[in-house]
Order: C-alpha cells, then structure tokens, then sequence
C-alpha cells in the first residue's frame, strides 16, 4: 500500500555534507521526499521524540548527540515506505548492515548511525505529526 514514513538525517551525515547522498539513495529506491527541513532539536525536543528509550543506558548520548548539530526531517511516501525504508537504511548497528545500505556505507557506530526511520505505521504516523503539520506534506 502507498504509505508515508519519517526519515532523520542525523547530526554525524549533515555535518558531513552527506545530505544529498543519502537523499538521493532514499530517492533511488523509489521513495519520493513530500517534506524536507533543516533543524536543530533542542535537548528538550530530543528527550520527548526518544521518551521511549528514557530508560536505556545510552540515551543521555543519544539526546546529546541528537543536539549536536542540525539534522534533516523527512517524510518519505511509497509503496511500503516504512519496510523500504529501512531496507535501505540497513541494520542499527553499521558493523551489521547489509552493502549497499545507508548505515553500512556512512554510519560511524551504533550511535552516530547517520539516518532514523519509523519502526511502524503507528510510530510512522506519530513522528511525523511531530514535526510537520498537515500544510507541509506535499504528496
Ligand atoms: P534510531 O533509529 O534513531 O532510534 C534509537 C537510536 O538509539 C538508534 O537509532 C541508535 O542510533 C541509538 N542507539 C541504539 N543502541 C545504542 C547504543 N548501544 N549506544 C548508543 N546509541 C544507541
């Protein structure tokens, strides 16, 4: 089904200059950018969008390293965004991802893995509305 997903562009690609190459494979395998900006989370604003990790050792890094310089948020729109997507993102951790895959040939380590993508429609549907508003998707 033609489904949207939400995709970040994290602080270790923007910095970079890995925006365009990792929009580009994002465009490559058929996902089409409805909505794009550039942004820098306050550490407020990174708590709230990881509260489901608050708990995990890691995620004062996390936060941090989220604040650390602007990111890119997307929506991306196809057939099976969210499953594309992180197909072509590949595995959390770069040291798992498939060839070919954003993280395997950008990602630094587990935590500066250069991309986000949702992990289901529900939180697809959740993180988008997050940070665009109905207005700024423009199929
Ligand atoms: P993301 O898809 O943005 O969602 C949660 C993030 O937590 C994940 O990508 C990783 O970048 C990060 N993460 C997961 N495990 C670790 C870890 N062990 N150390 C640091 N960051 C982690």
């Amino acid at each position: 089904a033609l489904e949207r997903t939400f995709s970040i562009i994290k602080p270790d690609a923007t910095k970079r200059n890995l925006t365009g190459v990792i929009t580009a494979k994002l465009e490559e395998a058929g996902l089409r950018v409805v909505a794009s900006k550039r942004i820098q989370l306050t550490l407020a604003q990174a708590q709230e969008f990881y509260g489901v990790h608050k708990d995990r050792p890691f995620f004062g890094e996390l936060t941090e390293f989220m604040t650390s310089e602007p990111i890119v948020v997307q929506v991306l729109e196809g057939e099976d965004a969210i499953a594309k997507n992180r197909e072509v993102m590949g595995a959390t951790n770069p040291a798992e991802a498939a060839p070919g895959t954003i993280r395997k040939e950008y990602a630094l380590s587990i935590g500066e893995n250069s991309v986000h993508g949702s992990d289901g429609p529900d939180t697809a549907k959740e993180e988008i509305a997050y940070f665009f508003s109905g207005l700024e998707l423009v199929g």
